[in-house]
């Protein structure tokens, strides 16, 4: 398969007055097409920072960064935020859905923003809450669903353009240890039955468990890999 994330010597220095700190401290690894990579360490240890440069939400003090064969650090903002709707869909660990939309609508909104005409919306925005089995609750707002209900539409919502990849921090921090095994399975079946690339950073063992591969952080460094071919 061919990779789909090839990261190579990624840094990120915060500076914060005169002190600077490195968050990243030179990140190399690679993810194929249908991968389900896990990326564990302790707090601080530079996992959200990652996948926000991954992801393109934030930009790295060095390092490269090539997201299905495009390279994501070189773009200004504008072309960077184009291959960020293009190829990649990005799950938050507090859903982070806006509350005055519907399901239906929060998972139309990337559609809207990508000029994707209105009956193709339509099919794609109901084919994408059906896959995350939320069907029935498309009408109502994110207050009117339960943690994992808003966290399967957040799921829809990443995947309704069709992403290359899809980034998530923390998915499941934010819910009970029942719902947090339900949304693991989803992103599991969606991995193996629909072929949907994974990059998820988590403190869940269970999560681990079903991962690939595992990478494991350390003070902004990869400590090592564990799986499948690591
Ligand atoms: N915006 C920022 N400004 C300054 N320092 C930051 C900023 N964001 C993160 N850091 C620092 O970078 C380091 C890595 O933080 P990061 O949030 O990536 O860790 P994490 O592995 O996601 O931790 P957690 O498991 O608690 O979510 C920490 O030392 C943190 O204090
Ligand atoms: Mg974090």
């Amino acid at each position: 398969m061919k990779d789909i994330l090839d990261v190579r010597e990624l840094t990120k220095t915060y500076t914060l007055g005169k002190v600077a700190v490195t968050a990243l401290g030179g990140v190399s690894f690679r993810a194929k097409a249908g991968e389900f990579l896990a990326i564990a360490g302790p707090s601080g240890s530079g996992k959200t920072t990652l996948l926000n440069l991954i992801g393109g939400l934030d930009v790295p003090s060095s390092g490269e960064i090539e997201i299905d064969g495009e390279r994501l650090d070189r773009l200004a903002e504008a072309r960077r935020a184009d291959l960020r709707a293009r190829k990649i869909g990005f799950v938050f660990q507090t859903f982070n859905l806006i509350p005055v939309l519907t399901a239906y609508e929060n998972v139309e909104y990337p559609l809207l923003l990508g000029k994707v005409p209105k009956g193709e919306r339509r099919s794609r925005v109901e084919a994408a809450l059906a896959q995350v089995g939320i069907a029935d609750r498309s009408r109502h707002r994110p207050a009117e669903l339960s943690g994992g209900q808003q966290q399967r539409v957040a799921i829809a919502r990443a995947l309704v353009s069709g992403p290359a990849l899809v980034l998530a921090d923390e998915p499941t921090a934010n819910l009970d240890s029942r719902t947090a095994l339900e949304v693991i399975d989803l992103m599991r079946r969606l991995n193996s039955e629909r072929g949907v690339t994974f990059v998820f950073s988590t403190h869940d063992a269970r999560i681990m468990n079903v991962a690939g591969r595992v990478l494991r952080m350390e003070d902004g460094r990869v400590q090592n890999v564990l799986g499948a071919n690591a």
